[in-house]
């Protein structure tokens, strides 16, 4: 039987049978959504059994038991491993490697106990193939192919593995929904069916969505605030490294990421990540070029910065950046003409993070100017040096957080000078190598090589 629906605006809530462009409530353009009639929630307090108020300190603590993947990069970032009865959104762009990782992770774990996999977008020959690729074969493996979410559950709840994998969420479909599957009343209402099965059933449910071009719409911004993990896979498809990041997690921090690299086997795990990023730094001394201590959650990396500043050939000079933020790169460079006197108005301005990272910290500010000052004035960056600081406005240097961290770091990948604020924290242990600045312009003299 056909379940009746109804759209409903996202804005105000009004209600009507039919699809419309317009709210005539509120006026919003293209808010309305399809939801079935009665929409199914689960409340917390049903799955644990608690229906009264009681004082935080009788409510039973359980420990939250986790199974680990056994990828070490993974179980980092979901804070120590699995926590059974949750769901962990997977988003990334088409073709970063979402299917890859899943495929891999599910193969780890069906090791150990029955892994269900189920595709929507690929045939089951098509996922025996990568899986051959992958070396990803093991009868605890399960495959199906479905869209239909009610066939799904039932899958679930027959087989009832400890963990499945759904790639992806935006081709499953509920059959009592008239919109399309990809839509954000079908993946919304399909999602919400999952988190019900996984909190009620304990399975642990791996989603993967697609960020969609289109501003994200449908994808799996929509679903964040739903599930209890939300974890994106990064990186420039161009590039060899991809780099996990944890987004939300009801279960543990959230600042953690993990590296890897895509391979012809899939995805390899990167142990220390700062060795790759730089090894393939210019040799000898070149202009343009600076190592930043940049600090991802608890982990230390350093990434060459690159920045290329240039005469304008014709009209308003260009300014672009990977990698790194640009309205900071902007703000650097108004310090730079402001506080140092350089001349940028009439220069065109590249700067980028090498290797695909994306660094958004204000740590990475300091490499940028040096970066920037070295190629404007044509003078390397002393190669010895890695750096960390944050730019203020009136030119002054700022400390950082994790100083200690960046700075073991660097002396580890055979820096032997470190340049940061003078305010930065004193250090336990000696300060050999420790080069300090109050402003920028002091940070630059030390930099140059003169
Ligand atoms: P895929 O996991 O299908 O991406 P998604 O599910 O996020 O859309 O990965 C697609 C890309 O990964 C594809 O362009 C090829 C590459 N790849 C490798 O380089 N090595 C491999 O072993 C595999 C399986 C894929
Ligand atoms: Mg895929």
């Amino acid at each position: 039987m056909r379940v009746k629906s109804k759209f409903r605006c996202q804005e105000c809530g009004q209600q009507s049978t039919r699809w419309l462009g317009r709210c005539p409530g509120c006026g919003a353009w293209n808010s309305l959504v399809e939801e079935p009639d009665q929409p199914k929630t689960v409340s917390p307090a049903a799955i644990n059994g608690l229906l009264e108020p009681c004082p935080v300190t009788e409510v039973p603590a359980q420990e939250e038991e986790r199974f680990p993947t056994r990828m070490a990069e993974m179980d980092r970032v979901l804070g120590g491993g699995l926590v059974p009865g949750s769901l962990i959104l997977v988003g990334g762009d088409p073709g970063i490697g979402k299917s890859t990782l899943m495929l891999q992770v599910a193969h780890l774990l069906s090791c150990r106990m029955p892994v269900l996999y189920i595709s929507g977008e690929e045939s089951a020959r098509q996922v025996r193939l990568r899986a051959e690729r992958l070396g990803a074969l093991s009868p605890g493996l399960l495959l199906a192919c479905e869209t239909d979410i009610d066939q799904v559950e039932r899958h679930l709840r027959q087989i009832s593995p400890p963990v499945a994998v759904v790639d992806s969420i935006q081709t499953m479909f509920k059959s009592d929904l008239a919109s399309a599957p990809g839509s954000v009343g079908q993946v919304r209402e399909c999602a919400a069916q999952l988190m019900r099965l996984a909190k009620t059933t304990g399975i642990s449910i791996f989603l993967v969505g697609h960020v969609t071009k289109e501003g994200m719409l449908a994808g799996p911004r929509v679903l964040e605030h739903m599930v209890d993990t939300v974890l994106y896979l990064e990186g420039d498809r161009h590039q060899f490294f991809r780099i996990l990041r944890g987004v939300k997690n009801r279960f543990g921090s959230t600042n953690e990421i993990g590296i890897f690299e895509m391979s012809g086997a899939g995805l390899v795990e990167v142990a220390s990540p700062s060795a790759i990023f730089l090894t393939k730094r210019p040799k000898g001394d070149v202009p343009g070029t600076a190592v930043a201590a940049a600090l991802e959650g608890s982990r230390p990396l350093l990434v060459e910065i690159q920045a290329l500043v240039c005469p304008t050939g014709y009209g308003t000079p260009r300014r672009m950046t990977a990698g790194v933020d640009y309205n900071r790169v902007a703000l650097i460079t108004a310090v730079l003409e402001k506080r140092m006197g350089f001349n940028l108005g009439n220069q065109d301005i590249y700067v980028n993070a090498v290797g695909g990272v994306r660094l958004d910290e204000p740590a990475a500010d300091l490499a940028v100017a040096c970066a920037l000052a070295s190629s404007f004035k044509d003078i390397p960056v002393d190669p010895g040096l890695a750096c960390a600081g944050e730019t203020g406005l009136t030119g002054e240097l700022r400390p950082v957080t994790g100083v200690e961290k960046r700075i073991r770091e660097s002396f580890k990948m055979g820096f032997s000078r470190f340049l940061m604020s003078s305010r930065s924290a004193a250090l336990s242990g000696d300060d050999y190598g420790l080069l300090r600045a109050d402003t920028l312009a002091g940070a630059l003299e030390m930099a140059l090589l003169a």
